[in-house]
């Protein structure tokens, strides 16, 4: 299996369930450190890792990197893009290099992974690839362009399944709401008790365990979804009082 943002606080979840249920783990990063503290981690599990740079946003990068994994281990069956970026910007604080900057990264890079190490996979027969998607690209969200990227891989996946149809290989978006990582501001965390139904933050692991799930027999039916682990926060009301002041 093949990670990118592979040192981010939800792939070490989805790491650490993985390596336990046995599988190799490719970690891959724009932070080379990051990327190689996370396979040391895994190495410290007992698990099968090896680290390797790439900047997704680079066809360059993705490119080198499918040689290298190509000349170690002789491809993949499983590809997670989780390697994202959330800009805190309203439409107005925007220009045009930090909207493209977001969508970059969040929604051309998953699709130059898939372009890219897609075809191996469906040559072998089966394949998962697990985009980590967002509950902000099935609902209003404060921030457009981090928005936009999400939904934008939600309708990416959906149109792959005619790419690969018949192959072996399915592509699901995994779509959570408020996990525990980095990425999340206090403001964010105060407001869950509050208007997540189940009242929690959800922790990395959950995200490991469904992809896990996901990898296995009993999900090869799931196809082009989006896989909501919000604690039902997006069915019921707005999860975020985030709104720009610019138009009010
Ligand atoms: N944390 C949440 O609440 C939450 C909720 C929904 C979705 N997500 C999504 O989950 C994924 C992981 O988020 P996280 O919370 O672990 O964030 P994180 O910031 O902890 O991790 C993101 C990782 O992506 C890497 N990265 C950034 N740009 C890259 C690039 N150009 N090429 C390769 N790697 C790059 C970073 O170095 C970092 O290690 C993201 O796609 C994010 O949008 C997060």
């Amino acid at each position: 299996m093949l990670i990118t943002g592979a040192g981010g606080g939800m792939s070490a979840g989805i790491n650490e369930i993985l390596a336990r249920a046995g599988h190799t783990i490719i970690c891959t990063d724009v932070n080379l450190a990051a990327a190689e503290a996370a396979s040391k981690k895994i190495k410290g599990l007992g698990g099968q890792s090896a680290a390797y740079p790439v900047d997704v946003t680079s066809e360059v990068s993705v490119v080198g990197l499918v040689a290298a994994v190509e000349r170690d281990f002789g491809g993949i069956d499983v590809l997670v893009n989780a390697a994202g970026l959330l800009d805190r910007k309203y439409l107005v604080d925007h220009d045009e290099s930090s909207f493209d900057k977001v969508i970059g990264v969040n929604l051309n890079g998953p699709f130059r992974m898939i372009r890219h190490f897609g075809p191996g996979m469906a040559e072998q027969g089966w394949g998962r690839v697990i985009n980590i998607s967002s509950i902000a690209g099935t609902t209003g969200y404060p921030y457009p362009s981090y928005a936009a990227s999400k939904a934008g891989l939600s309708n990416l996946t959906r149109s792959l399944l005619l790419d690969f149809w018949g192959t072996g290989v399915t592509v699901n978006n995994v779509c959570p709401g408020v996990v525990d990582t980095a990425m999340v501001i206090q403001a964010v965390r105060d407001q869950v008790k509050e208007k997540v139904p189940t009242e929690n933050i959800v922790d990395p692991k959950e995200i490991g365990s469904f992809i896990e799930f996901l990898l296995g027999e009993a999900a090869k039916n799931i196809n082009g979804a989006d896989l909501m682990i919000d604690g039902g926060a997006t069915q019921v009301f707005r999860l975020f009082d985030d709104r720009p002041e610019s138009f009010r």
